[in-house]
Parts: C-alpha cells; sequence; structure tokens
C-alpha cells in the first residue's frame, strides 16, 4: 500500500431527470427497433433532462445528495472540480453555477474535459489538491447529452442519457484511494467529437445545416479502443494500489454498452456477479455514469462501506482512468 491510502469518500449521490425516454419511444421517431439497441448496446431506457434543465440543475441535484451523505454543508468545501462534456456553456465553468447553486461560498471551482474519463480524471484531481492541503473536495460528472446530439441521426441518438453523480471527497481514516492510472492518446481526438462550435470550426450557416455541431462519432473504433483499454488501465491501477483483480469487491466500468463491458472483463477474468450495471436504464451518461452506478448500488447495499471499487473510464480525447480505492 503506498501513501494515497489517506483520502478518500466522505459522500455520495446521484441525480436523473424524471423523463424516461424507451427505446419504443425511440421506434416512433427514427427508423430504428428495440431489438437492435438492446442486443447491440443493452441499453433499454435513457432519461432526458426538461426543457430549460441544464448540466449545473442535474450535478447541483447530486453535489447537495453527497454533501447529505457526508454530513458536510456547503460552505466547508474547498474546490469543486465538474467533469463534464456538456457544460451549460463554453465559459464560465458549469462548477461556478454550480457553486452559486449549492451556497459553496468558499469553494474554487473549475471544469475538466476528459470525455467520459472525465469523472475519475477529476477524481484524481481532487486527491491531488486535498494531498496538497485542501480539506474537501466536491467532484462531480454531470451530463445533459440530449442537447448535443442529433435526434435524426440513429447510430448516435439512441446511445446517451442525461444525468448527474457526485462524491465529497477528503481525509479518512482508513482506505481511501489506493492507486490510479490516467492516459490519452490525442492521435483519436477525431473519432468522437463535437466538429464544430469550438474555435477551430466556429458556428456558421452553413455547419450548422450539416448538423456539425453535434456530436460525431466512429463507433466501431471508439468499440476497439475501449475493450482494449479497460483490461490495460485496471492492470495499472491495481498494480499502484498492490491488489490483484481477485481483491476487488466490485468493478464499476463506464457505462456505453454492455458488449464492450462483458468483452473486457472477459479479458481481465472478473466474476460477472462484481460488475455493476444500469446502462440498461440510462444509457451512456458520459462523466455521470460511473458515479450514478456507484450511488446506485451503495443506495441498494450492494456496494458496502470498506468494499474495494475498480472505477474505469474510457471516452472523448481518447482518454482513459481507472482508479482502486476502498469506499
Ligand atoms: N437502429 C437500427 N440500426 C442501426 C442503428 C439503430 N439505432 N444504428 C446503426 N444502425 C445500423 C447501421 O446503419 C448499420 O447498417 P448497415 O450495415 O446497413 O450500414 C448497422 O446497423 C450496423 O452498424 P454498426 O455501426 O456496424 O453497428 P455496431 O455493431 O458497430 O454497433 C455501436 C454500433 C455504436 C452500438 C457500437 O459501435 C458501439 O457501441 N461503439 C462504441 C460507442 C460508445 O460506447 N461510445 C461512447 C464511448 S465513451
Amino acid at each position: 500500500m503506498n501513501n494515497t491510502s489517506q483520502i478518500g469518500v466522505l459522500g455520495l449521490g446521484a441525480y436523473v431527470p424524471e423523463r424516461v425516454l424507451t427505446n419504443h419511444d425511440l421506434e416512433k421517431m427514427i427508423d430504428t427497433s428495440d431489438e437492435w439497441i438492446t442486443t447491440r448496446t443493452g441499453i433499454k431506457e435513457r432519461r432526458i433532462a426538461s426543457e430549460g434543465e441544464a448540466s449545473s440543475d442535474l450535478g447541483a441535484k447530486a453535489a447537495l445528495k453527497a454533501l447529505e451523505d457526508a454530513k458536510v454543508d456547503p460552505a466547508e468545501i474547498d474546490a469543486i472540480v465538474v467533469a463534464t462534456l456538456s457544460p451549460d456553456h463554453i465559459f464560465p465553468a458549469t462548477a461556478c453555477i454550480i457553486q452559486e447553486k449549492i451556497g459553496a461560498v468558499k469553494a474554487a471551482a473549475f471544469d475538466l474535459s476528459a470525455g467520459c474519463s472525465g469523472f475519475v480524471y477529476a477524481l484524481a484531481v481532487a486527491y491531488g489538491l486535498v494531498q496538497t492541503g485542501l480539506e474537501k473536495v466536491l467532484v462531480i460528472g454531470a451530463e445533459t447529452i440530449s442537447r448535443f446530439v442529433n435526434w435524426q441521426d440513429r447510430s448516435t441518438c439512441v446511445l446517451f442519457g442525461d444525468g448527474a453523480g457526485a462524491v465529497v471527497l477528503g481525509r479518512v481514516e482508513r482506505g481511501g484511494i489506493l492507486g490510479f492510472d490516467l492516459g490519452a492518446d490525442g492521435s483519436g481526438h477525431s473519432i468522437l467529437n463535437i466538429p464544430v462550435g469550438g474555435s477551430r470550426e466556429p458556428i456558421t450557416p452553413e455547419n450548422l445545416a450539416q448538423n456539425r455541431h453535434y456530436l460525431y462519432m466512429v463507433g466501431s473504433e471508439v468499440f476497439r479502443f475501449a475493450v482494449r483499454t479497460v483490461p490495460r488501465t485496471s492492470r495499472k491501477a491495481l498494480k499502484k494500489a498492490g491488489l490483484e483483480v481477485g481483491d476487488v469487491d466490485w468493478l464499476i466500468p463506464h457505462q456505453a454498452n454492455t458488449r464492450i463491458i462483458d468483452a473486457a472483463v472477459n479479458l481481465m477474468g472478473i466474476e460477472s456477479e462484481k460488475v455493476v450495471v444500469n446502462l440498461d436504464k440510462y444509457g451512456n451518461t458520459s462523466a455521470a455514469s460511473i458515479p450514478i452506478a456507484w450511488a446506485e448500488a451503495a443506495e441498494d447495499g450492494r456496494i458496502k462501506r470498506g468494499d474495494k471499487l475498480l472505477l474505469v473510464g474510457f471516452g472523448a480525447g481518447l482518454t482513459w482512468a481507472s482508479m482502486v480505492l476502498e469506499y
């Protein structure tokens, strides 16, 4: 065990919007079927933010639940790190909007862009902040991807959903974060992105007409990358924690696709009963998927305090991130 062992999770919470969009609802909107979506992805339904509800609204609700779980007052929070690929605005940071919403008056606040790996990246950054002197850091994954997908494009719109999850990180008596691995391969930046709307290609009537301001993905390449990456980064994080796959009580992978999870789990040799999967209900909520799955499994009693967890994310960038911790 290394000296990362004294910083851990004080509280955990998640929030998903009320509106449910099922595969059968999608059948009425585009040329798809429940059968195609279920067999190719495992997704049955997803949540969609209501009109006027933005990532900061979902993130603030998840944050308040995590603070309540931690019995920490918002005014005690030293920093807020929000992982998101669907921020309220290009700037200012969604974290600043959440800071105001929850009354975290003394908190520094910034966003982190690491795609679907964002939540684990943000946990690692928060770990560093606590290690260098801050006491309590709020880490949030918050997404309203429904605003950024083209609802005419069946190859992407069926995959994603909205939601948020949060943890409060601080000093713990025992356990906590035991090891992590972060990485990126920028040569894959163009296979999963939103091409238009940034400084590279500002919005014009022409590119709007071409729908290039929506999420773009080469699904098959992302799929191959994910299956390759999950076991590799997991092994690195476990090594840093001084643990073996067999020591893990629960694997909480990014919830993108059951076929990706099954293939990676097979390669890793981890029992499927130890894997938390809830993407059938929420689809891919990007940086929110790991904390939503974690909070749900903790709430229904599957995951208990003291359990050893392996969190693994992968996504746009391309990026990957894994972390081993004792909850
Ligand atoms: N409904 C029905 N048919 C669909 C469809 C839909 N929603 N989306 C695509 N299809 C069709 C395609 O048009 C294609 O038809 P064609 O063979 O006539 O051209 C066919 O299904 C197969 O498409 P393909 O893209 O090869 O399917 P796939 O087995 O690779 O599955 C994904 C597609 C997107 C489910 C899969 O590639 C994937 O999950 N990739 C990873 C995506 C991901 O997780 N991204 C986020 C990472 S953070």
